[in-house]
């Protein structure tokens, strides 16, 4: 067996394209079955795709696995954070902090309230937003704090916690990346007041390539955001509208997916830790990248985040990565540009930076491939190209 993942007859090695994403395989004939079947019984009745009892077998899944009470499906990640912005009643003069490295919703759902966001800094190890960072960025106007479990390595809960506790700020944590995700043996569904989930296409799963949900062990919170995603309606003998609500309800098709893809989330996620466990061995001789921590941690394993250690090298990321994607055909993702450099940040109301692993972090991340289909040969691949880019633009300078 070739146990240092270099292809065999490195000296010429073919060269093939890598995508950065490869999403086949994602779907599997239940998938397209729970969907179908969904639209038939549509198609041969009236077509009504509501009310939705799916939703509610998809929610009990869905909090069961994520180790946590209650589950509320939404559209989307976008949406569920927004919900739980909506549901604290966050407003102009409030605070929220959150991390610069990260989509830009985690942001924006503060921003979108009229709040202040306060970026705050990430650990330079897990690159997960620091509790310690945050602890200096809050003031009698915080309101919440948004921690990221970046890449699906679960973010310090029990640092969060005790802020909490001790401030009374509640926490909602941005869960897109962290379907499957364990601390200490746990889902993290039920950390913090809530958690929110991305079912978005590229996820770990996928409700048709859209869906989110609000993961929480607070009866009443759960309760707030269920009125609030479907127009404040309370349903029973007789229908009721206790608040203003919004549409951002899953459809009955997404949440039928959901349950299959829930199914088998275990064996994707231990498919993605092959590969994470696969490019951690063969990046481990090149000094010159940082390899992703928390390996052995619950990580869910959903982004590979490598980082250019651009100390020990005389060029540029975007140098290498132009380089990797010309000549190798290795593309690659980045998660994430620092989401104040946004234009549409440029004018928002922000805390003075004061983020040096952020601002180092950003110049340096590249998420290599990682699905369930990417195979022993392309991981040994990517490594090779990596290697060879290096030596040749070193050997440049
Ligand atoms: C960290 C993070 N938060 C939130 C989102 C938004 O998720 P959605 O597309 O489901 O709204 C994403 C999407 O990529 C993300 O990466």
């Amino acid at each position: 067996m070739n146990t240092t993942l270099e292809p065999a007859g490195k000296s010429n090695i073919k060269k093939r394209a890598v995508p950065f994403l490869a999403l086949g395989g994602l779907w599997e004939q239940d998938d397209i079955d729970a969907a179908l079947k969904i639209m038939t019984a549509a198609a041969q009745s009236n077509g009504n795709f509501f009310p939705l009892p799916e939703e509610g077998d998809f929610q009990k899944a869905l909090a069961r696995h994520e180790d946590c009470a209650h589950a509320v499906v939404v559209n989307s990640c976008g949406t569920a954070l927004d919900l739980c912005m909506m549901a604290l009643d966050i407003k102009p003069g409030d605070e929220v902090i959150v991390p610069g490295l990260t989509f830009v919703c985690t942001a924006g759902c503060a921003v979108a309230r009229g709040a202040k966001v306060v970026f705050a800094d990430v650990d330079a190890k897990t690159l997960c937003l620091s509790p310690a960072a945050v602890a200096a960025k809050i003031t009698p106007r915080t309101r919440a704090i948004i921690p990221v479990h970046f890449s699906g390595l679960s973010a310090d809960i029990e640092g969060f916690d005790a802020l909490s506790k001790k401030h009374r700020i509640p926490i909602i944590y941005d869960a897109a990346h962290a379907v499957g995700t364990k601390h200490k043996g746990k889902g993290i569904g039920g950390a913090g007041l809530a958690g929110c989930y991305s079912f978005q296409s590229n996820k770990n799963m996928t409700t048709l390539g859209e869906g989110g949900a609000i993961t929480s062990n607070n009866p009443e919170f759960s309760e707030k955001v269920r009125g609030l995603k479907t127009f404040g309606y309370v349903y029973g003998a007789q229908l009721r509208v206790t608040q203003i609500g919004y549409n951002y309800r899953m459809t009955k098709p997404q949440a039928a997916t959901g349950m299959t893809q829930l199914a088998k989330i275990d064996r994707v996620i231990q498919s993605r830790l092959r590969c994470f466990q696969e490019m951690d061995r063969a990046l481990s001789d090149i000094g010159e990248i940082i390899r992703p921590a928390g390996i052995a941690e619950g990580h869910g394993c959903h982004l590979y985040v490598a980082r250019l250690d651009t100390e020990k090298v005389s060029f540029q990321r975007a140098e290498f990565l132009n380089h990797l994607k010309n000549e190798w055909q290795v593309a690659t993702g980045n998660h994430y540009p620092a989401v104040w450099s946004w234009e549409a940040f440029a004018s928002v109301d922000y805390d003075k930076r004061d983020t040096p692993v952020t601002e180092r972090a950003v110049q340096q991340v590249m998420s290599l491939p990682l699905f369930p289909t990417t195979t022993h040969d392309d991981v040994a691949y990517i490594a090779h190209a990596i290697r060879e880019t290096i030596s040749t633009l070193g050997s440049k300078r």
